[in-house]
């Protein structure tokens, strides 16, 4: 089995490859291919994967290359973890947003929009690619903002691009822990769009439990979301969004809370990888434990502007490691070797949620099995949730046909009928903004 990964020389590959290590079953992969533009990178991260290997036997092979094509060709599975334009391009997305006083984040508001623009080109040329060169290869895209850029690769590759995210996961994780279930037996009752979700109930032998926590102030005051959002509006919502939506329900105090940080998120980490990729240029280099000490360093900073704004505190241990690679490893074996499972994706709508159409990209839990992902029947959402998803489901929509007809007239409008972004003028000079520190937005005319 060959797994093709896309932004191979990227920090979080050695978490995959640490996830397929852990992989002993039959049909298994074998061998893996790092792709990257960027030779260093990729020789950074293979010397991490090959500290890691080490430890093992019967390891998958692991080769890099540059050459997209040559990557792509007889893949069985194709991660695609790109990010267009670097650290550099998500710390851009934050700066000009925040200076028009708009949030900046990396796959909500302004900053999700712009990081879209010049994502969704780049992931079209790929899905292109994989149909023409490799296609019965299964993609899984990890590439934020995931919702987004699975809809527009799903566009040419139809049900065999799947979106993943581990936020869901986790949230359904965190409830299932504080009602003292184990989570593998809880049915998370989770729909909405990528970053955009709520969980409306959680079942355990039949029965619901989420009523009891929302009861209980000490219960949901006890774990992140109820830290994040408040005990009062959680109960109010009747439902615990995902932690996303603290962008929309305390936009403000995102907001200023972001423009007074220090450094910005994608500054942090801009900073903080490029001093990893530096220290790994040193031929003597403990390239695993550099690695591990910079993602452990990453994952307690992770919202760190949201939670002090709510005075939540430190992330709980349990909440540091978020399994992005246990859920595309479960998602990879579940198709590969038909062990049917039920996961929380992005998948096309087809009927799940009334409100919107079929090809809509929407984040919901599936049954997985060789035959790909299914959604699963879900009760609609309230109103006010609706209402959200539609129109952030609306403003995606532009993006694609901003990317696809090349129109700047188009990006503007993205902009501006985001529900975060609250004026045309602010919409104008964001596009003016962004078009002029980003090459990538370079096609808009
Ligand atoms: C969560 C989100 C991902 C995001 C990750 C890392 O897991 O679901 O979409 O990539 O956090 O966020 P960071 O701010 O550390 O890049
Ligand atoms: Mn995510």
């Amino acid at each position: 089995m060959k797994l093709t990964i896309l932004g191979g020389g990227g920090f979080r590959v050695p978490l995959v490859y640490g996830a397929l290590l852990g992989d002993r079953g039959e049909g298994r992969v074998t061998q893996v291919v790092l792709h990257d533009l960027d030779a260093g990178r990729l020789s950074a991260v293979t010397r991490v994967l090959a500290e890691q290997a080490a430890r093992g036997t019967d390891v998958p092979e692991v080769t890099a290359t540059t050459d997209l094509d040559e990557a792509l060709r007889g893949a069985d599975f194709v991660f695609s973890a790109i990010r267009v334009g670097g650290l550099e391009g998500r710390a851009n997305d934050e700066r000009v947003a925040l200076a028009q006083g708009v949030l900046g984040q990396e796959t909500v508001g302004a900053g999700g929009i712009a990081y879209g623009l010049r994502t969704v080109p780049v992931a079209v040329d790929i899905a292109r690619r994989v149909a023409r060169l490799a296609p019965d290869a299964w993609v899984i895209n990890f590439t934020n903002p995931a919702g987004l850029v699975t809809e527009a690769m799903s566009r040419h590759l139809g049900d065999r691009v799947i979106g993943i995210c581990d936020s869901p996961v986790g949230l359904g994780r965190r409830i299932a822990r504080v009602l003292g279930a184990d989570p593998k037996e809880a049915w998370i009752d989770y729909v909405g769009l990528n970053h955009l979700g709520w969980v409306r109930g959680l079942h355990i032998a039949g029965r619901d439990e989420l009523p009891r926590l929302l009861a209980d102030p000490d219960l949901l005051g006890s774990f992140e979301e109820g830290k994040l959002f408040g005990t009062d509006w959680l109960q109010s919502l009747g439902a615990i969004p995902n932690e996303y939506l603290h962008y929309y329900y305390f936009n403000r105090e995102a907001v200023r809370a972001y423009q007074q940080a220090e450094k910005t998120r994608g500054a942090f980490l801009r900073d903080q990888q490029a001093h990893f990729y530096e220290e790994m240029r040193a031929p003597d280099a403990q390239a695993l434990a550099a690695w591990d000490r910079t993602r452990a360093e990453r994952e307690a900073t992770y919202m760190a502007e949201n939670r002090e704004t709510a005075g939540a505190g430190e992330r709980e241990p349990d909440d540091l490691s978020g399994g992005y690679e246990k859920v595309a490893l479960a998602l990879m074996r579940a198709i590969a070797r038909d062990e049917r499972t039920t996961l929380i994706l992005n998948v096309r709508n087809r009927t799940t949620l009334s409100v919107l159409d079929a090809e809509a990209v929407i984040e919901v839990p599936c049954l997985v099995d060789a035959n790909g992902a299914h959604p699963v029947a879900v009760d609609p959402l309230p109103d006010h949730a609706s209402g959200l998803v539609c129109a952030v489901k609306a403003v995606e929509r532009e993006v694609l046909a901003a990317a696809e007809s090349r129109s700047r007239a188009t990006a503007v409008k993205a902009f501006a009928l985001h529900p975060l972004v609250d004026s045309v003028n602010v919409a104008r000079r964001l596009v003016e903004g962004y078009t002029a520190v980003h090459p990538g937005l370079d096609y808009l005319r």
